[in-house]
């Protein structure tokens, strides 16, 4: 089993894919926000990407910064598991998307935006190979301990090395809460991701009254911290 019975000792996807399967089935996705997240749009320019750049977004859900990326003029490839977070995005954002089959995953495309829907695993380099920058919000905290070196090495194996990240994280005393979300403290980034990038903290910000949620749950302290990951 996974997670949902707070064994964190997972490492492989697909023990943790029903867990995500019922929490789009159940509504549960309180990690969705229906805004813009603003630490992404305040610092997106300085990953400094040209327009028509592709952008790629690991365990996308239904984020609406997918369309925010797609408003500064450039290409997307999300990456999710769940049919309904696809469905909900597609539907919600008025768009109507194609769908083709491609290896194990649907893909499912609408005016620039192109949804895998799947396992994150089983991307391949070509299907990576326009990638010019990623997105991670909510993706690799997702992810227990155990998983978050796969999941970088993996982005390291499919995304061209000239692609920056804009990574959004969340640090909090773990012991107070189980994850998902988990805490990811910076000391983590640096390992995960100091081989190939060099790495700047843009913000970090106090956000434990923006989450009552996570204060009902005995949290002492919340914060969102950005990074700009800068291929060496
Ligand atoms: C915490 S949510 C974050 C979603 C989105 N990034 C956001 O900011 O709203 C994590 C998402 O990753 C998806 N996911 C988790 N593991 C995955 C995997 N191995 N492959 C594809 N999607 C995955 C889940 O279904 C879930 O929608």
């Amino acid at each position: 089993m996974c997670y949902s019975d707070g064994n964190w000792n997972c490492r492989q996807s697909d023990m943790c894919s029903s867990f995500w399967h019922d929490r789009w089935e159940q509504n549960k996705i309180a990690f969705h926000q229906k805004e813009v997240n603003q630490a992404f749009s305040r610092y997106w320019h300085l990953v400094n990407l040209p327009p028509r750049s592709t952008v790629l977004v690991p365990l996308c859900g239904k984020s609406y910064d997918m369309i925010w990326l797609r408003d500064q003029g450039h290409r997307v490839i999300g990456i999710e598991f769940s049919p309904i977070a696809a469905k909900d995005f597609f539907d919600e954002n008025g768009l109507s998307p194609t769908v083709t089959h491609h290896r194990t995953f649907e893909c499912w495309t609408a005016d620039d935006i192109t949804l895998f829907i799947g396992d994150f695993f089983a991307l391949e380099s070509a299907d990576t190979k326009s990638v010019d920058g990623v997105y991670d919000r909510a993706a690799l905290i997702a992810l227990p301990p155990t998983m978050r070196k796969d999941y970088v090495t993996h982005i390291d194996a499919i995304v061209p090395p000239h692609a920056p990240t804009l990574l959004i994280t969340f640090e909090y005393p773990q012991h107070e809460m189980e994850g998902p979300p988990f805490s990811v403290m910076q000391s983590e980034v640096q390992q995960l991701y100091e081989n190939r990038h060099t790495i700047t903290e843009l913000v970090s910000k106090d956000v434990l009254n923006d989450n009552p949620r996570f204060r009902d749950k005995g949290l002492s302290s919340l914060r969102e911290v950005a990074y700009h990951l800068a291929p060496t």
